[in-house]
């Protein structure tokens, strides 16, 4: 934990999506709202149990469970606040431009961009209650798609989060049947923000292939 770290919820200013009702963003901004509360509650809970600066023997149990959940929390937190931020009205075709920086780094990672995509979206599609999340590896450049359980494990240490998308049943419940997770999938793409996604790429002139 880290002492003092108190978070606000930010506002989204996110509505009238494709296939994405205002009424699950809404739902989705509270549920949002629950884990940066979570956070800072558990932050402040071992807090208190800090406050003399050491964990007294039988404050060992509570003071573990509490920070086990941490995980949880603050990655639930901090991946809806890159969920929401990937999002935009009018987002396009449902795909980036072919010259974009993300397009060249999928294709150098991939092969091609439709192998991203088909991997991307299989992820998504995974059974389970999760994320789909496209990474960058900071040291080569190189873009990889992973499955994240819940909201802490599967997560790769240093990797930067490019494309984030929520495939809890929460995110689509009001608007698709359960099993109808790849509609919700089609919807998430035609309201991607392109652009933000660019911006959270490194800066790194020529991504290495997986042969270099
Ligand atoms: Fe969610």
């Amino acid at each position: 934990m880290s002492m003092n770290a108190t978070y606000k919820a930010k506002e989204f200013n996110l509505s009238g999506l494709t296939g994405i009702s205002d009424k699950t963003l809404e739902m989705h901004f509270k549920l949002y709202e629950g884990y940066v509360k979570a956070t800072n509650d558990l932050n402040e809970r071992i807090s208190v149990v800090l406050v003399e600066g050491k964990v007294e023997q039988d404050e060992m149990p509570a003071y573990s469970e509490l920070t086990r959940r941490l995980g949880f929390e603050y990655n639930g937190m901090v991946l809806h606040e890159y969920y929401f931020d990937n999002l935009q009205k009018g987002g396009g075709t449902g795909d980036p431009a072919q010259t974009s920086q993300f397009a060249k780094a999928a294709e150098t990672s991939f092969g091609s961009y439709n192998v991203w995509k088909a991997d991307f979206v299989g992820i998504g599609k995974m059974r389970g209650v999760g994320w789909a999340i496209c990474y960058q590896n900071p040291s080569n450049g190189r873009l990889s798609n992973h499955w994240i359980t819940l909201h802490e494990t599967g997560n790769v240490a240093g990797f930067t989060p490019i494309l984030v998308m929520d495939v809890w049943e929460h995110a689509f419940l009001l608007d698709y049947k359960p099993a109808e997770r790849p509609k919700y999938i089609e919807a998430f793409f035609s309201n991607i923000a392109w652009d933000a996604v660019e911006q959270r790429l490194k800066k790194i002139t020529g991504v290495q292939s997986a042969r270099a």
